[in-house]
C-alpha cells in the first residue's frame, strides 16, 4: 500500500483536480483498489468524483477514533475507487491533533486501511500546520503542483526547506507543472528550466471536471489532457517502485 499526498501551501494550484484525476487512474487504469481521502473541508475531491457532500459532520471523529474510516467511506461510480469525504468537522482537526497528541495518527489510520486499499490519495488543504505534518508523516510520495513561472523552482525549494526544517525525514517530492499554457512565453521558459518535471496542460477538458463532476479520464480518455494525467500517474507508480 502506498499513500500519495497532493499538497501545496498555495491555494488554487490544482491539488483537488489532480487528486481526483490521479485516483481515477489508479483505480481504472492501474486497476488498484484505491481510496481518495478528502482532507479539505471544501470537499472538492468528492465533488469532482460525483459524490454529494455528506449530511453528517463526522469526518473528524475518524481522527479521535470514535468512528472507523469504513463507516464514512463511500463507493464511487468507478470500479475500485472509493472516497472518504470531508465535511465541516475537519475545521477542528488541528485542535483535535493537539488534544490527542498522536503525531502519527493519520499514518496509523492509513496503515490500517492497507488491508483494503493498495493506493490512498490524500487531497490536502493549502495549509502548513499539524494536519500537513501528519500528511508528511503518512505519505510515501508528495506531489506538489506548481504553476509554471520563473518562481516555480523557488516555490518548490521553499516547500522542501520547510519539510527539512520540521521533519527529520520526509518522503520524496514529485513537482508537477500544473495549468501549463505553452503559448505563453514564461510558461515555456519555466518548462525549459525544469525539463524533467511532469507537465499538466491548462485545458478546458480538465476544467470541465468541475462541471461534469467526473475525472477527465472518465469522459475524454483519449484526449491530450487525460493522457497527460495518465502519464503523470505512470510516473507516480515508477517513483513508488524506486523512490531513489
Ligand atoms: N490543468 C487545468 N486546466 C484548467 N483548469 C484547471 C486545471 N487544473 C485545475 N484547474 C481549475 O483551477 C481551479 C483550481 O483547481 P483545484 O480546485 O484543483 O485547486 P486546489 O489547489 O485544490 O485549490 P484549493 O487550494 O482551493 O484546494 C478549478 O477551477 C479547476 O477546475
Ligand atoms: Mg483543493
Amino acid at each position: 500500500m502506498a499513500v500519495i499526498a497532493v499538497y501545496s501551501v498555495k491555494g488554487g494550484v490544482g491539488k483537488s483536480t489532480l487528486s481526483a484525476a490521479l485516483a481515477w487512474n489508479s483505480a481504472m487504469v492501474s486497476r488498484r483498489q484505491t481510496l481518495l481521502w478528502d482532507l479539505d473541508v471544501q470537499g472538492a475531491a468528492a465533488f469532482l468524483t460525483g459524490i454529494d457532500p455528506p449530511l453528517a459532520t463526522r469526518a473528524a471523529s475518524i481522527f479521535t477514533r470514535e468512528l472507523a474510516p469504513e463507516e464514512l467511506i463511500q463507493p464511487t461510480a468507478y470500479d475500485k475507487l472509493d472516497l472518504l469525504p470531508a465535511d465541516d468537522s475537519l475545521r477542528s482537526l488541528d485542535s483535535i491533533f493537539e488534544r490527542i497528541g498522536k503525531r502519527r495518527r493519520l499514518a496509523r489510520l492509513t496503515e490500517e486501511l492497507a488491508r483494503r486499499y493498495e493506493r490512498i490519495v490524500l487531497d490536502c488543504p493549502p495549509v502548513l500546520n499539524e494536519l500537513s505534518a501528519q500528511v508528511i508523516r503518512a505519505a510515501a510520495l508528495i506531489i506538489v503542483p506548481l504553476p509554471p513561472s520563473p518562481l516555480a523552482r523557488r516555490a518548490l525549494d521553499a516547500i522542501r526547506a520547510e519539510l527539512v526544517r520540521s521533519h527529520k525525514t520526509h518522503p520524496p517530492i514529485l513537482p508537477v507543472f500544473s495549468m501549463v499554457d505553452r503559448r505563453r512565453r514564461l510558461h515555456r521558459a519555466a518548462l525549459e528550466e525544469m525539463p524533467d518535471w511532469p507537465v499538466i496542460p491548462m485545458a478546458s477538458r480538465i476544467e470541465q471536471m468541475a462541471e461534469r463532476r467526473e475525472p477527465v479520464g472518465a469522459f475524454a480518455p483519449n484526449e491530450p489532457p487525460a493522457r497527460a494525467i495518465a502519464t503523470l500517474w505512470a510516473a507516480v507508480e515508477r517513483k513508488l517502485a524506486s523512490p531513489g
